[in-house]
C-alpha cells in the first residue's frame, strides 16, 4: 500500500513499512542520518501532520526517521544542515584548559561547514576515531581555518591520554561531519536555555558564541554544571559573554556552593519553561534525560545529542591495531 509523504514541501509516494529515511531516499530527498540504529539523533524530524509508526522514538511531535515507518499520509519537516564532508588537517595547538580538559585546535586543509551544536568524527593518525562537538576558542577569535574541540582527559582514554604526548602539534587528523541535530533553529525567536555539565559545555559555548555574534534578540539563559568548583575551566567564556552583555549565567556544582557557584545540578536551576522556550542540553546522559523530561512536560522544544562526545572510553574495538593514514 502506498501513501503520500510531504517532506519539506515536496510530495512523494512511499510504501507502507518503509523507514522515513528510506522512503525519502526513494523520492530523492536526503534526510540527514548517520548511525541508522536510533542512537545518534541526527535524523530527528518533525511530524506536524499525519501518523507514522514511531518505533518508540517519539519526543513531542518529533521522531527518528531511521526507525519510524510509513503507515499513512504524513507531513515531515526538518531544518537542513550542511552536508556531510570529509577533510584532513593537522593539529595546530593543544592547550590544557584544566587538569581534566584539553582544548585541541585542528588546522583544516579545506573549509568544513557545520552549525554550532553539531559534532564531528575525529581521527588522529594511528588512533581510533572519536566524536567531539565543535567548540569555539576560549580566549581568542575563531578562524575558518581552525576547528576547535574540548576533550575530557580520561585515565584510560586511548586518545585523550595521548594528547600532548604521542599526539603533538603537526599530527595528521581526519575529520568527518557534521553530525547531530542539536543546532539552533533559525525560525525560533523565543527564550533560549542552554544547559550543560562537564565538557558538554563545548557545544553550549559554540552555540552561545555564535548567537551573540549574530546580534540576536532572544532571552538567553545559560546554566552550567560542574562536578566540583575546581572544574570551572570555562571562566574565560563567561567573561566573554559578560563583556558582550550576556550576564544570565548560572554556575552550579553538586559538591558545594562557593562564591558565584550555586549548589545543585543544572536541571534544578533552569528558569521557568513554556512552549515558547527552546532548550539545548549537553553532557551527562542522566542530566540530558531530566532536562528533556522537564521541557516535554510544558511542550518546550528540546534539542540534545544523546552522548557526551568527548567521553568515549576504550572499547574492545579500540584495542585492535589502527593503521596510520596512508
Ligand atoms: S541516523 Fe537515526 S538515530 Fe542515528
Amino acid at each position: 500500500m502506498r501513501y503520500t509523504l510531504n517532506i519539506n514541501g515536496k510530495s512523494i509516494l512511499a510504501e507502507r513499512g518503509e523507514t522515513l529515511v528510506d522512503a525519502a531516499l526513494m523520492g530523492k530527498i536526503l534526510i540527514p542520518h548517520d548511525c541508522a540504529t536510533g542512537h545518534c539523533e541526527t535524523c530527528r524530524v518533525n511530524v506536524p501532520y499525519g501518523s507514522v509508526d514511531t518505533a518508540g522514538t517519539a519526543y513531542g511531535n518529533t521522531v527518528l526517521a531511521c526507525r519510524s515507518r510509513v503507515v499513512g499520509d504524513a507531513t515531515i519537516t526538518f531544518e537542513t544542515a550542511p552536508e556531510l564532508q570529509k577533510v584532513v588537517g593537522k593539529v595546530h595547538s593543544i592547550a590544557e584548559l584544566s587538569d581534566k580538559v584539553v582544548e585541541v585546535c585542528v588546522q583544516i586543509a579545506a573549509p568544513l561547514h557545520y552549525r554550532p551544536g553539531q559534532y564531528a568524527k575525529v581521527q588522529f593518525a594511528g588512533f581510533p576515531a572519536r566524536e567531539y562537538s565543535f567548540a569555539a576558542k576560549m580566549d581568542q577569535e575563531d578562524s575558518d581555518e581552525l576547528v576547535v574541540f574540548q576533550v575530557k582527559k580520561l585515565r584510560q582514554g586511548r586518545v585523550s591520554t595521548a594528547l600532548g604526548d604521542r599526539i603533538k602539534v603537526g599530527h595528521r587528523v581526519r575529520l568527518q561531519g557534521p553530525f547531530g541535530n542539536a543546532f539552533l533553529r533559525d525560525a525560533e525567536t523565543g527564550p533560549l536555555v542552554l544547559a550543560s555539565s562537564g565538557t558538554g559545555f563545548a557545544p553550549i559555548w559554540s552555540l552561545s558564541k555564535a548567537l551573540v555574534k549574530s546580534r540576536h534578540r532572544r532571552n538567553l539563559t545559560i546554566v552550567t554544571g560542574l562536578n566540583s568548583p575546581a572544574d570551572m575551566y570555562m571562566l574565560p567564556a563567561f567573561r566573554w559573554l559578560a563583556d558582550h552583555g550576556e550576564k544570565n549565567v548560572t554556575i552550579v556544582s553538586r559538591e558545594m556552593a562557593s562564591g558565584l557557584i550555586r549548589k545543585g545540578t543544572p536541571d534544578q536551576h533552569l528558569p521557568d519553561l513554556d512552549q515558547t522556550t527552546s532548550v539545548h542540553v549537553a553532557g551527562n546522559p542522566n542530566l540530558v534525560e531530566r532536562v528533556k523530561q522537564k521541557a516535554l512536560a510544558v511542550n518546550a522544544h528540546c534539542y540534545a545529542d544523546p552522548f557526551t562526545p568527548s567521553q568515549n572510553r576504550m572499547s574492545l574495538w579500540d584495542r585492535l591495531p589502527v593503521w596510520p593514514f596512508s
